[in-house]
């Protein structure tokens, strides 16, 4: 086991064990919807979603600076976490190429402020951006959670590099 844990030691961190690391981490998989300046729809694929706080309700996630929708994210007053069904890969996989129209053939209904929800996730939070903060190469969004929206559906999850199906636990 290698244990990098003094400041010194930083600058021997390897990105890609850093990543790996990270990686292993398992999450569940959401794609962050939102309407840009001219009202079209954008989405991104994200795992970097967690619960923030209960009273008041908000959530929190990071996009990358460098994101084609960063300016959007950043500008828009509101946007929407659509939490992905394990049925849902292709849509992940979708919404985290660039270059297409992401929501080409995808079926969505619109939630508040005309923000687009997913057909088929297992849940929905509707957000009001709450406030930003610099995170490195990443920027934190908060979100005030106005509506939520629950279905009985498995949730897809990511861990190791790749997609996960949840089981209930043995023990
Ligand atoms: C499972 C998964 C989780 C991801 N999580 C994030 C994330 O939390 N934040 C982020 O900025 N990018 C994340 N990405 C990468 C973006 O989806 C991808 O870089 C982006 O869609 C590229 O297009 P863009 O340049 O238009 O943003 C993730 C990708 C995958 C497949």
């Amino acid at each position: 086991m290698t244990v990098i844990s003094t400041e010194a030691a930083q600058s021997a961190l390897d990105p890609l064990e850093l990543r790996r690391c990270l990686g292993s981490f398992v999450t569940g998989v959401t794609v962050m919807t939102v309407l840009n300046a001219d009202g079209k729809a954008e989405g991104i694929t994200a795992n970097s979603f967690s619960s923030l706080s209960l009273d008041p309700p908000l959530i929190v996630w990071s996009l990358r600076l460098s994101s084609r929708s960063f300016n959007t994210f950043k500008n828009a007053g509101r946007f929407a976490v659509n939490i992905l069904a394990q049925d849902q890969v292709n849509i992940s996989n979708l919404f985290a190429v660039s270059g297409v129209d992401r929501f080409d053939g995808v079926a969505y209904t619109l939630g508040l402020g005309g923000v687009p929800l997913i057909d088929g996730c297992a849940s929905y939070l509707e957000c009001n951006l709450e406030a930003s903060y610099p995170g490195g190469d990443h920027v934190l969004f908060v979100g005030r959670v106005e509506r939520i929206h629950m279905h009985d559906r498995k949730s897809l999850a990511y861990g190791g590099g790749g997609y996960l199906s949840v089981q209930p636990h043995e023990s």
